[in-house]
């Protein structure tokens, strides 16, 4: 029988994930199937037993729920747990288990793809929400000299400091206030671009060397990468991260990490 994956979400229909891990079961020589799965809302438990008792082997959860996953499975990974967010599902020792594999795709694709370490560096994370919670364990793991976190509701920003002050140094960051750090790295984990806002930093946050990342991609990064032209700094985009947790999630599947080509890159480009 056909090993059975999927993605559960709603929307779902632009999902990525379906033609990034049918790429890579091609490049593994694997026969597998991953479906996306509109779930209507409030029927999340319904349909994950539904798929799982129907023979599915696992699958990923996008928004809107990530939480529900976390409490619908038997299981956690560590940083599943301290997340609060699950978007990988599988079985492990007869278990439904969750895994959160948002921030290892983002570190890698910034140490593996775009050979950037944050090592002692001064990182700002922009945006206190879901996305930006589930890469703050990984980045602290990094050892920054500084990780500060910058949020239009300041509270939001101060909450996620303190529920992860025990993890590493980290500190809530106010923009009115005179502030000498500029940053080596900035991130943006907010919803900006979604809603067509423009991505706005005071000058003293950034030197000529700032790099800039978006966990966004396609027409979603395009105010933040408006604002890191406007001031010549280097930007990445999300892409390699989507990519990279796919991979992620994949590798918990199927013990086997598929090779990520410039192929699979490109045709993801042209689908945005
Ligand atoms: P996600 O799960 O994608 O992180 P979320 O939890 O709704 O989504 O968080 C969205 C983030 O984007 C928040 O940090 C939000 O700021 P607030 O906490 O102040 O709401 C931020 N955000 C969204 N639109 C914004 C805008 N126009 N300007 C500034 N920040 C914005």
């Amino acid at each position: 029988m056909i090993k059975k994956y999927a993605v559960f979400g709603n929307p779902i229909e632009h999902s990525l994930s379906p033609l990034i891990h049918s790429h890579f079961a091609n490049s593994l020589k694997l026969d597998l199937s991953y479906k996306p799965i509109l779930v209507t809302l409030g029927k999340f438990e319904e349909e994950a037993k539904k798929f799982l008792q129907g023979g599915g082997l696992g699958f990923n959860i996008t928004l809107p729920f990530k939480q529900e996953a976390y409490n619908f499975v038997d299981s956690k990974s560590n940083i599943a747990q301290i997340t609060g967010a699950v978007n990988t599902i599988s079985f492990k020792d007869g278990k439904i288990h969750g895994d959160n594999t948002d921030g290892v795709g983002f570190i890698r694709d910034l140490k593996k793809n775009n050979f950037y370490e944050m090592k002692d560096k001064k990182v700002l994370l922009v945006g206190a929400g879901g996305a930006a919670m589930g890469v703050i364990p990984n980045i602290l793991n990094e050892e920054p000299s500084l990780l500060k976190i910058y949020n239009r509701t300041y509270d939001k920003a101060k909450n996620l400091c303190e529920k992860f002050k025990d993890i590493g140094k980290i500190e809530a960051v106010k923009k009115d206030l005179s502030n000498n750090d500029d940053f080596d790295l900035i991130i943006n984990a907010t919803s900006i671009g979604i809603n067509n806002s423009s991505f706005e930093l005071p000058q003293d946050f950034f030197n000529i060397g700032t790099v800039c990342y978006d966990m966004s991609y396609g027409k979603a990064s395009h105010s933040f990468m408006e604002w890191a032209k406007k001031n010549n700094l280097k930007f990445y985009d999300g892409l390699g991260m989507l990519i990279e947790q796919a991979a992620e999630s994949f590798y918990i599947w199927e013990s086997k990490r598929p090779l990520i080509s410039d192929e699979l890159q490109k045709l993801i480009r042209n689908k945005l």
